[in-house]
């Protein structure tokens, strides 16, 4: 990554868009380790760093895994987020292996956006056929898949047509979600 690359944090979090079409080129290891690292940096309940992360490299791979949904199938990368429910806090039924991890991911995907990757989080799969796949122990939760790869230049149809129905870009005014002083 050169000088020309770096963005400020608050720039990558301003820019970053999901990414469900990718470039037939591979990922570089040193980038898929910055995401590593960043993931492994994110705080987390009582420090117990409840996650795990599968890491598939190689379109190959990654389609051979057989997972749905179809922009998994031309990802070049597919890292698939886990945590250990046992490892981390519930409290008044708040299962904190979900924040722990959700703040992992979120910053490997910033990572991922700062070196040029695309990512998306996929939190609709089926959780026995990804622990099947990938020998994933019983004890541990699916969170999220994460497909990346170098954005493609257009994206394919399905994918414009979900940013549309999600509104990808569009987000709720400041007025409608900060309460200050009292809600
Ligand atoms: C918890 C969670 C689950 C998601 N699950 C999916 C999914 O299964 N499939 C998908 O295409 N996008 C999924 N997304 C991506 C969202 O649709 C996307 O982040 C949102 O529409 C905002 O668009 P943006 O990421 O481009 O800003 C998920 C995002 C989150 C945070």
């Amino acid at each position: 990554m050169t000088d020309e690359h770096q963005i400020s944090v608050f720039d990558a979090i301003a820019s970053r868009r999901s990414v469900r079409s990718f470039e037939d080129v591979p990922v570089e290891d040193a980038k898929i380790n910055l995401c590593v690292e960043a993931a492994r940096l994110a705080p987390s309940w009582a420090n117990k760093q409840c996650w795990h992360f599968v890491v598939v490299r190689g379109k190959q791979a990654v389609a051979e895994l057989g997972l749905t949904p179809a922009h998994i199938k031309n990802a070049q990368v597919l890292v698939i987020a886990c945590g250990d429910p046992d490892k981390s806090g519930n409290i008044d039924g708040k299962q904190y292996y979900l924040v722990d991890v959700a703040i992992a991911v979120e910053h490997l995907v910033l990572a991922a956006w700062e070196q040029g990757l695309g990512t998306v989080w996929v939190g609709a799969f089926k959780e026995e056929r990804v622990r099947k796949a990938l020998g994933i122990p019983e004890n541990i939760k699916v969170v999220a898949l994460i497909p990346m790869g170098y954005p493609a230049g257009k994206e394919g149809i399905r994918a414009k047509l979900l940013k549309k129905v999600v509104g990808s870009a569009n987000r709720k005014d400041v007025k409608e979600i900060v309460h200050w002083e009292k809600w």
